[in-house]
């Protein structure tokens, strides 16, 4: 999946941080570094929402060091970024209604947990910092195509922890010229995301479901519509943004996604036909601080990062429906 570079030269004389590398995005820039022989990746992971098994391909490079710990604790952070070229900073708890249940336990990783990283980062003297944020942070605003300069009200805890990352991110790179960088992912899906448990996103869910004839259920009316990017592209964003040529003045934040939008609804037929299954979804009550509709603009992140998003979204389900089949009904 990994084979074409995003980044300009050799990056084997290079040392990578990836915080949360035993998750869905983090395991996804590892394979990635892996693939293209980076000099060191570091992994820091609590394992509080990643496995063991998604980095378990990889162990056996000599070049991978695994790091159990948590970036609540500055110790953990400052060992982990002792020597690094740079960061990837992925560690945080996810999900919108996590944050609704528990705002706190959100807060003190997605926060406190994050002002670490960059304190670390910054007595590491890294090269550069890469963090990411999410679309939660448009809120409310109404917007469409969403441009990084226009954001409304955050709609969540969740929201408001991503927001407090940015505002922290400008605020040290100006008071210690820090090169940093946050990408605005919109709806990530790909192999190795979580299907299990309370907080699952609508696609890995929807693909469960239809494998294994389970009922699948739509939120609302299910006329809610999402800009979703494959992980690839987002590996893409990161890697690019490791290496592109920034300016004083130049923007810090950048959207991740397709500028594309399809509904929930329409979501769940396009899997139902990619799986062959012809169970129908059963819809239920709205979520508490959803977004109703979202769409990207990409074009800052094309100018400044030379995002090119390759891969469409249909062609993007069909690669994880097979990872999902393989994975998890070995079919
Ligand atoms: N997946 C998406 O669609 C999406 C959208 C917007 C933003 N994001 C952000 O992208 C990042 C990666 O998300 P993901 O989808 O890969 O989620 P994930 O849950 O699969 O990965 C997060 C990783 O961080 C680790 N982690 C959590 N708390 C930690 C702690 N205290 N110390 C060390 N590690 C810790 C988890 O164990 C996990 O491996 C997160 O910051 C998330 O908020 C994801």
């Amino acid at each position: 999946m990994y084979n074409k570079a995003y980044h300009p030269n050799q990056i084997s004389n290079l040392s990578f941080l990836v915080t949360g590398g035993a998750g869905f995005i983090g395991s996804n820039l590892v394979e990635y570094l892996l693939h293209h022989n980076a000099g060191k990746i570091v992994v820091l992971d609590n394992y509080a929402t990643g496995y063991a098994s998604n980095l378990e391909p990889f162990k056996h490079h000599s070049n991978l060091e695994i790091i159990n710990g948590d970036i609540c604790s500055l110790d953990d952070c400052n060992k982990a970024c002792a020597g690094v070229d740079y960061v990837l900073h992925q560690a945080a708890l996810g999900s919108v209604p996590r944050s609704v249940e528990n705002p706190i336990a959100t807060n003190k990783v997605n926060v406190d947990g994050f002002l670490n990283m960059l304190v670390a980062a910054r007595d590491a003297k890294v090269k550069r910092f890469v963090y990411a944020s999410s679309s939660s942070v448009y809120g409310d605003s109404k917007v469409l195509p969403k441009v990084e300069s226009q954001i409304g009200n955050p709609l969540s805890p969740y929201a408001v922890t991503k927001l407090l990352n940015e505002l922290y991110a400008d605020v040290f790179a100006k008071t210690y010229q820090m090169e940093i960088t946050g990408l605005r992912y919109f709806n990530i899906f790909g192999p190795r995301q979580n299907p299990g448990g309370p907080y699952a996103a609508a696609i890995p869910l929807f693909m469960d479901a239809l494998l294994s004839n389970k009922p699948a259920y739509i939120n609302g009316d299910g006329g809610q519509t999402r800009d979703f990017t494959f992980v690839q592209n987002a590996v893409e964003a990161n890697i690019k943004s490791l290496f592109s040529v920034k300016n004083a003045g130049d923007p810090m934040v950048f959207n991740v996604a397709v500028s594309d939008r399809i509904s929930i609804k329409e979501l769940y037929e396009v899997l139902k036909d990619v799986s062959g299954s012809k169970i129908d979804a059963i819809h239920r009550s709205e979520r508490p601080g959803d977004i109703r509709d979202s769409l990207a603009d990409i074009s800052s992140a094309k100018k400044y990062i030379g995002y090119d998003p390759q891969v469409k979204m249909v062609d993007g389900l069909k690669i994880t429906m097979d990872w999902f089949r393989q994975a998890f009904y070995n079919n």
